[in-house]
């Protein structure tokens, strides 16, 4: 009988071992809380689909946000549900539009104390739910779609967001809304590109959390899930167009992009756990079929591992607490 020479298991042995040795380690700090806030409502209302996901109102909001402070996460991104919608998503730009006056509000309720983003796409607020302006012909108008970005990232930059995510996939929008910023001066607002956006069927409890009122597909502005190489590209488009921060979304299914990314680019990149990945994990739990907490943190840390150097999550306030206690 021969012995192995090679015994990978001596640093295995014991949990200050493993500890001593881990490659990668998932930090409150690295984790950005994505928040729904909606105009009209008196409560909060529950999202079926996302357990633990509710509609904010102003008021709501302003207490959960100052609970993330607390709770020593990275930052907030915020979404905005309008209470009117037509076909150019008028509500986005108005200094009165829901996005705008909440993130006034959280401005002034957390100062510096983590980072407030805002999403900066028009889908929340048209009326056929596409994220961007359409032409005669119902297509998605890239060119006229860039002037509303433009005027929106004004919009949100007044309002005192830290950091604009461009998550419309329209050609250009980087370059165009970082011109509007500077011009404005506003070179301080950070440009979140989410870079390598992909259209699929990952999104659909989002869908319900804005009350989505899209009836086809994004096929023809998101990636095609089959396509790496073209998330690469488009994140190095991102880059050269001024992006502070890239991102990849989906995560967990797109971790190969997510490391080709990585390896592609200097400046920091982001990976979206999508509404889709939240609700395979807590409806699986829910029904006592897997440990919702130990899956959570399990991807999260193969999400960073690939090469994620922050993550948006749905459960970025109940992991930053599991996270504490595991210290
Ligand atoms: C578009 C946007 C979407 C998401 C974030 N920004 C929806 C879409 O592209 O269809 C999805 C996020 C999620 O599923 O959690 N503004």
């Amino acid at each position: 009988m021969t012995f192995p020479t090679h015994r990978p298991r001596r640093l295995r042995q014991s949990p200050a071992v493993r500890r001593l040795v881990r490659e990668t380690h998932v930090l409150p700090s690295q984790l950005i809380l994505p928040m729904f806030v909606r105009e009209g409502i008196d409560e909060p209302q529950p999202v079926s689909s996302m357990p633990g996901v509710v509609q904010h109102t102003l008021d709501s909001l302003r207490g959960a946000v100052a609970d993330a402070a607390a709770a020593g996460i990275g930052g907030v991104m915020l979404f905005g549900v309008p209470a009117e919608r037509d076909a150019v998503g008028s509500c986005a730009d108005d200094e009165r539009g829901i996005l705008n006056v909440a993130t006034r509000a959280v401005v002034a309720e957390v100062g510096d104390a983590l980072v407030v983003q805002t999403d900066l796409c028009l889908d929340e607020f048209t009326d056929h739910g596409h994220c961007g302006v359409l032409d005669a012909a119902g297509r998605v108008d890239n060119d006229a779609t860039l002037e509303r970005y433009a005027s929106m990232a004004l919009s949100q930059a007044r309002a005192g967001s830290a950091m604009l995510g461009l998550s419309g996939m329209m050609d250009g929008q980087t370059a165009a809304v970082r011109g509007a910023l500077d011009e404005a001066g506003f070179t301080d607002t950070m440009i979140l590109a989410y870079s390598a956006k992909y259209s699929g069927a990952i999104y659909g409890p989002f869908r319900e959390a804005v009350d989505s009122q899209l009836t086809g597909d994004r096929h023809t502005y998101q990636l095609d899930p089959a396509n790496g190489r073209e998330g690469v590209r488009e994140a190095l488009d991102d880059v050269e167009q001024g992006a502070d921060i890239v991102m990849v979304k989906p995560a967990l299914p797109y971790l190969d992009v997510l490391a080709d990314v990585r390896a592609a680019v200097d400046v920091p990149v982001w990976a979206y756990q999508v509404s889709g990945e939240y609700a395979m994990i807590a409806a699986a739990a829910a029904n006592g079929w897997i440990d919702g907490r130990g899956v959570m943190l399990e991807s999260l840390l193969a999400i960073r591992r690939a090469g994620a150097d922050a993550i948006l999550t749905y459960a970025a306030v109940e992991a930053a607490g599991w996270l504490r206690e595991s210290l």
